[in-house]
């Protein structure tokens, strides 16, 4: 399974870089606005900052909500680095866009997938990548992981080439059962990723064996 980090923040991509583990990066409105992003200029240059930290895939969202001004702004946004992902939302005017951008090679991630149907729809448009939204669905009551299931299992049949992207992953938990569902890859907070690495026997057995290590020093 790929790991990508889900933040705009350089600092917290590039500590998750030097692990040696990160194979790309989503962002969003939300995430851009966090690290107090402004302006059309700011915008474009910062997506070029975190292409120049991670050799992989960088999704970069676009704002508007219309078939004509997602090709405007998703071509701009192709244009910035050749690792930018076009992210687009799960919308009727957004499914025209990536059949679009899939006819000129240009990479998709259809955003805000909360039920299977709207999964298979983003790949019959060609879509490179779907996120579902597995956090917010866990959030009103429901399983988000049985949805990475059901569409791993939908894409399976079909043959679709269209990753299956976890997103809105709140917890290292999350992440093992993403890829105990078959997600291709999970993109998630940098917490999330270290607590990967946790566990209190590992911590007492080092403990132990630096101890041990005194007496043949
Ligand atoms: O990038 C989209 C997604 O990961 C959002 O996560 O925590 O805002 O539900 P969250």
């Amino acid at each position: 399974m790929k790991f990508f980090i889900d933040t705009a923040d350089l600092e917290q991509i590039k500590e998750a870089a030097a692990l040696g583990i990160l194979d790309g990066v989503t962002t969003n409105p939300s995430l851009m606005a966090k690290v107090g992003i402004k302006g059309t200029d700011a915008v474009m240059n910062h997506y070029k900052l975190i292409c120049d930290i991670v050799d992989g895939p960088v999704s970069a969202e676009v704002i508007s909500t219309d078939f004509a001004g997602m090709v405007r702004e998703g071509e701009m946004l192709a244009e910035i680095h050749p690792n930018i992902v076009v992210k687009i939302p799960m919308i009727k005017e957004g499914i025209k866009a990536i059949k679009h951008f899939s006819t000129l090679g240009i990479k998709t991630n259809c955003t805000l997938i909360f039920s299977a149907g709207q999964a298979l729809m983003a790949a019959k448009a060609g879509a490179t990548m779907v996120s579902p939204f597995i956090g917010r669905i866990d959030d009103s009551n429901w399983e988000g992981v049985q949805l990475i299931e059901q569409i791993v299992n939908i894409y399976g049949n079909y043959g679709y080439d269209t990753e299956v992207l976890a997103a809105s992953i709140r917890s290292p938990l999350h992440i093992v059962q993403c890829a105990e569902a078959g997600a291709d890859i999970a993109t998630c907070p940098l917490s999330s990723i270290l607590g990967l690495l946790k566990h209190p026997l590992t911590d007492i057995g080092l403990a132990q064996f630096l101890e041990d290590a005194k007496k043949f020093a």
